[in-house]
Parts: C-alpha cells; sequence; structure tokens
C-alpha cells in the first residue's frame, strides 16, 4: 500500500484533502531557482546536470507542502538527444535547428537507441531527488507529446503557429508520420529509463495539441499518445500515466477518455476547460488534474483562496482529483500567492 496521495488519487481512491502541485513549480518564479540558474549559461545543461537538477526539483518542495515533486528537465531533451540543435534565447525561448528534409529524419532514428546514455543525467537527476522525498511525495516523470515535440522541430514558435508542420502532414504524410513515430520510441525509452530510476508516474506535456486541425486529431494526438502509453504499459503495468493534451475541445477529450482502454489513468486539464462538465463526464472514468487559470496567482491572496475553493468544491465532488494550475506558473507569480493556494487545498476537506 502507498503512502503517497498522489498515487492514491490516481487510483481513485476517496481522500479528504486532495494531492496538490503545480506545472513549472521548480522555476523563475522562485529567487533560489533564478540564482542557481545563473551559475549556468546554456538551459539545457543546467536540466543535464544532475545535481543542479535535483536540487531545483527539490527548492519547491522545501518552501510548500506538495505532494509531488516534477522532475526538473525540459520536453527539448529529446530533440537535444537526437542530435537537432537546441537553444533557449532570452525572451524568445526554445529556438531548433528546423527539419529541412525527410533525410534528416531518417538521421535522427540512429540516435534513438542512444537514449538510455545520452539522456542519463536525467535519470541519475531522478536516483539523487528520491532520498530526500518523504514517503508522501511522489516522483513525477515527464516527457512532451509527440506532436508538442516535434512542432518545436518543424516551426520557429509553435506556440505562435505550427504551419510547416501542417503542410508536412499534408504534403508527405509518410514522412509526418515517421517524424512522430521517432518521437514515440524515444519517448518510451526515455520514460522507461526514468521509471526504472524511481519516478512514481509520468505525465506527457502536449502543451500544442490544440492546434492540431481537427481532421489530423487521431494520427497526430490520439494514435502517438495511446502509443506511448500501450508500450509503457507494457513494460511498467503499475506505473500511471496523466496527459495533458492542452487546447482540445470539450468532444476531443471525451473521444481520447472513451476510446482510451485504460492506457492512461490521469487527464490534466487547460484552464480554458469548464471543469464542471469534465467532472460531470470523464471523471468517472479517469482521476482529473488541474485546472486554476495561473493568471489568479498574479492576484492577491484573497482571491486566491476564493477561487481555489470554487475549483474544490467542484473537483472533489467525486474522487480522482489532484489540485493544479491548468498551464505553467508564470515567472512574476509573487510567493505568498503560492502559499495561499496550497493552504487552501491542505485546509481543505470535503
Ligand atoms: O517545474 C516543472 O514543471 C519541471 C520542469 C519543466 C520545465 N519545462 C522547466 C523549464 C517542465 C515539466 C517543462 C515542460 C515544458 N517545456 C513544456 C510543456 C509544458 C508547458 O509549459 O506547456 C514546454 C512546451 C517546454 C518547452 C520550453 N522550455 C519552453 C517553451 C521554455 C521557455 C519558456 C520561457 O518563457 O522562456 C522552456 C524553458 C524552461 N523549461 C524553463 C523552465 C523552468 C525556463 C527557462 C529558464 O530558467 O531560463
Amino acid at each position: 500500500m502507498t503512502h503517497k496521495v498522489a498515487l492514491k488519487a490516481l487510483k481513485k481512491e476517496n481522500l479528504a484533502t486532495p494531492p496538490v502541485w503545480m506545472m513549472r513549480q521548480a522555476g523563475r518564479y522562485l529567487p533560489e531557482y533564478r540564482a542557481l540558474r545563473k551559475e549556468e549559461s546554456h538551459f539545457l545543461s543546467f536540466c543535464l546536470n544532475a545535481q543542479k537538477a535535483s536540487e531545483v526539483t527539490l527548492q519547491p518542495l522545501k518552501r510548500f507542502d506538495f505532494d509531488v515533486a516534477i522532475l526538473f528537465a525540459d520536453i527539448l531533451t529529446i530533440p537535444h538527444a537526437l542530435k537537432r540543435k537546441v537553444e533557449f534565447k532570452k525572451g524568445e525561448g526554445p529556438v531548433l535547428e528546423l527539419i529541412q528534409s525527410s533525410d534528416e529524419i531518417k538521421h535522427m532514428q540512429d540516435h534513438v537507441s542512444n537514449i538510455p546514455q545520452t539522456l542519463s543525467p536525467v535519470f541519475e537527476t531522478i536516483k539523487q531527488t528520491i532520498p530526500h522525498l518523504n514517503n508522501k511525495t511522489a516522483l513525477f516523470g515527464f516527457c512532451g507529446g509527440p506532436w508538442t515535440v516535434a512542432s518545436y522541430m518543424m516551426d520557429n514558435h509553435p506556440s505562435k503557429d505550427t504551419l510547416s508542420f501542417r503542410k508536412l502532414a499534408y504534403n508527405n504524410p509518410s514522412h509526418f508520420k515517421e517524424l512522430l513515430n521517432v518521437i514515440v520510441e524515444s519517448s518510451v525509452l526515455y520514460l522507461s529509463e526514468q521509471i526504472k530510476a524511481g519516478a512514481d508516474a509520468i505525465q506527457i506535456f502536449d502543451s500544442w495539441a490544440g492546434s492540431v486541425p481537427h481532421d489530423l486529431f487521431d494520427i497526430a494526438i490520439k494514435k502517438p499518445l495511446f502509443a506511448i502509453c500501450q508500450k509503457i504499459k507494457a513494460l511498467h503495468p503499475h506505473t500511471p500515466i496523466i496527459l495533458f493534451p492542452r487546447g482540445l475541445q470539450t468532444k476531443q477529450y471525451q473521444k481520447l477518455v472513451d476510446e482510451s482502454e485504460g492506457v492512461f489513468e490521469g487527464l490534466s486539464l487547460d484552464f480554458q476547460t469548464d471543469l464542471a462538465w469534465a467532472c460531470k463526464n470523464l471523471q468517472n472514468k479517469v482521476c482529473l488534474q488541474g485546472n486554476l487559470d495561473p493568471a489568479i496567482l498574479l492576484t492577491t491572496p484573497k482571491e486566491v483562496v476564493k477561487q481555489t475553493t470554487k475549483m474544490l468544491q467542484i473537483a472533489t465532488e467525486k474522487p480522482g482529483y489532484i489540485c493544479n494550475l491548468g498551464h505553467g506558473i508564470t515567472p512574476t507569480t509573487p510567493i505568498e500567492n503560492v502559499q495561499a493556494f496550497v493552504d487552501t487545498v491542505k485546509n481543505w476537506k470535503k
């Protein structure tokens, strides 16, 4: 029997108080993160420094009573391991060397099997972190969704547009599938090593899922995500998986859940989604997570308490809920508002 509250919620156990954590909880809103970050100019080198990454993973847990430690790394470690050039430019975010020809997709295949070696610092981060966690705190590993990771390899600013990637889908469907497939295979190896190193559960961040045209939803989102889940389930049947396909329409969430056949346990909801609708229609089948608007954490402790309470009232009526934001916390968030968020959850009893 586990003492880890987040794992209990994923099993839909009846809990008086739901577990809580925040996406991007290890990040720039923390002065101690900014201080450590200064020591390394390249963000990926920072992620691949196990000692520093482990320290950063633990930083938010020293301040707040979170029930989950999220591994400190990035979804773009996979393109890096596949020997694509990945840079993080100040004020601009990630900039990758874009894929120009199908040969480049073929070359990437040659690097897939090396992932357990090339990304070994990430697995080392997990090993170094676990001894510092108490028996109630779960460690979550993660990777990006294939659509999202590939969109960074195809377009300069996929948060704004995924035009080249969508063009490839129509122009050359077999290369499009091949690219998604390389990322599926890489992600399976990557997640499997994270689990072997000790990750208790896995979250797949498909941040730009909402940019997929309706007709491509099955091949670009559903199939690749389900393929990762099925392969991980075959290797690690007891490790729960949470999907975060951001920006989907309600019909698409419904479809993912209805057709899941138990390949994933949790669904993280963005802040655009109607939580009451999700609880009514999805919570019987999966554990829900989210969906507080990170903008609320930019207001006042009073407003945070009010909005978090409103969310808890809706989400804790049935079992299967993990309290979180609907997207990552933003860098200018005041610490006292994070404290108000966590305190509200910890004081909550349904
Ligand atoms: O605390 C955590 O959640 C764990 C670590 C984590 C990071 N990135 C650290 C990070 C996780 C889970 C991610 C996931 C990630 N990375 C996603 C999916 C989640 C989402 O936000 O939609 C995406 C799309 C990325 C790609 C990425 N990495 C972007 C777009 C950026 C730039 C953001 C910006 O505003 O500059 C990053 C960099 C990044 N990843 C930072 C952190 C803490 C900030 C960079 C820095 O400290 O210099």
